[in-house]
């Protein structure tokens, strides 16, 4: 029995900043950004969005088609996490009118845990093929101002309807794991901003690359060669481009830099623009490629590189079904991105600063977003989110 994705939809959020913008009041060579991480804007979060109304926009589409009592599960992946008890799920879970009696959990290990959702959600599946899990993943990415990784923070959500005989892309059984306790980004309960050692980070990701890619050929039969497409987790577009020349390197690929390029190019394109969304991040770049790819990825073989920093990496690949074309939300997401407003560098400090009230008092928060969902107010420590 197949089992794995029958539908994706993701949100970002209405607002961006240009990394010129960001270049510009660094006093930054723009190329940095653009050429040297391959970035060129970063979504902001309004004050009034969060991670649970980024995650319920990007159900909605998927939820309408199949209705709310068709969902037995939902795994809600973050780092973004809004409280240390209650899964954001559960306030998704109202906000899209899910049945009483489906069960909901928070998954956590930094940018990975989307794909353990993902897995998780295969399993259910096979084990009940009539049920359909749903899987989000949703996270803003914050860096300190005036830090090498402030350009690449960005906001998203990716949701996944996961069923058997999936319409999009059946997920192989067979994984490759890496897990090795490092200390490259992290972020303690007492900060909103992740720390990382930036250059260190990249190191490790190749390294948990390379493992996983080691443990992934233990158990499975495929090869390098068998793969015609590659999503990677993308912190910034670059690191796919290094990661991919670094796993052909290890495979000793025949393929010239432009065949190596053409395996991943148009799963940069959401990213390049939207940013750093940590869980959702690898998601959002299949996406991109099923939406723009030019040649009809039908009965394609993908592979997948899942990496969270601290670290765990998982490689798994997946197979393209038939008629997947019909099944995307293509216009839908391409329309979003073009409708955002683009932010000056005063107004990215004032949504970047917009404050985190913790005093159990009574905050009304503006309506800024353009989505139908919105945190309303944050009220004697209650979080109050309504449908527009
Ligand atoms: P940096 O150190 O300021 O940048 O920040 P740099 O000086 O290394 O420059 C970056 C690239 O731009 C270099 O290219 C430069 O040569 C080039 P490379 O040598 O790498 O090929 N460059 C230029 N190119 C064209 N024109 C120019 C120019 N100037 C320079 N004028 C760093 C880079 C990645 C350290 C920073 O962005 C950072 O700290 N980012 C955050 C951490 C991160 O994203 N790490 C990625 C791996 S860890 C991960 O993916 C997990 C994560 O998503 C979190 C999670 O799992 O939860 C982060």
């Amino acid at each position: 029995m197949s089992v794995g994705i029958d539908e994706i939809s993701f949100y970002t959020s209405n607002y961006f900043l240009d990394l010129r913008t960001l270049a510009e009041v660094q006093h930054t060579d723009p190329d940095k950004y653009y050429t040297g991480i391959g970035q060129e804007r970063m979504g902001m979060a309004a004050p009034d969005e969060d991670i649970v109304t980024l995650a319920a926009n990007a159900a909605l589409p998927l939820i309408e088609r199949v209705g709310p009592d068709a969902i037995s599960t939902l795994l809600f992946a973050t780092e973004t996490g809004i409280d240390q008890s209650k899964s954001a799920g559960v306030y998704v879970h109202r906000l899209l009118g899910l049945n009483s009696n489906c069960r909901v959990v928070e998954l956590k290990q930094a940018c990975y845990s989307a794909t353990a959702a993902l897995q998780m959600a295969c399993a259910l599946v096979a084990r009940q093929p009539q049920r359909k899990v749903l899987v989000i993943a949703s996270d803003i990415a914050r860096y300190d101002l005036n830090t090498p990784g402030e350009a690449t923070q960005g906001c998203g959500a990716v949701a996944m309807l996961i069923g058997s005989d999936p319409r999009l892309v059946s997920i192989e059984p067979e994984v490759g794991n890496y897990t090795e306790d490092v200390m490259d980004f992290w972020r303690p309960n007492y900060r909103t901003t992740a720390l990382v050692d930036g250059k260190y980070s990249t190191k490790i990701y190749l390294k948990a690359l390379k493992r996983a890619w080691e443990n992934f050929r233990e158990v499975s039969p495929l090869t390098f060669g068998d793969l015609s497409h590659f999503c990677y987790h993308l912190p910034f577009s670059r690191m796919a481009q290094k990661a991919h020349q670094h796993l052909a390197k290890l495979n000793r690929s025949p393929l010239d830099p432009e065949q190596l390029e053409a395996q991943i190019e148009e799963t940069l394109l959401y990213n390049r623009t939207i940013g750093n969304s940590y869980t959702a991040s690898m998601y959002i770049g299949l996406c991109s490629l099923l939406e723009n790819c030019r040649n009809s990825l039908a009965d394609s073989r993908i592979g997948f590189f899942s990496y969270g920093s601290g670290c765990v990496g998982e490689f798994f690949t997946g197979t393209v079904r038939q008629g997947y074309e019909a099944c995307l939300h293509r216009s839908r997401h391409q329309q979003m991105l073009a409708a955002r407003s683009e932010l000056s560098y005063d107004e990215y400090l004032e949504l970047y600063r917009y404050p985190d009230p913790r005093d159990g008092e009574v905050h009304e928060i503006p309506q800024v977003t353009t989505g139908r969902f919105r945190l309303a107010a944050i009220s004697h420590h209650k979080r109050e989110y309504i449908i527009c």
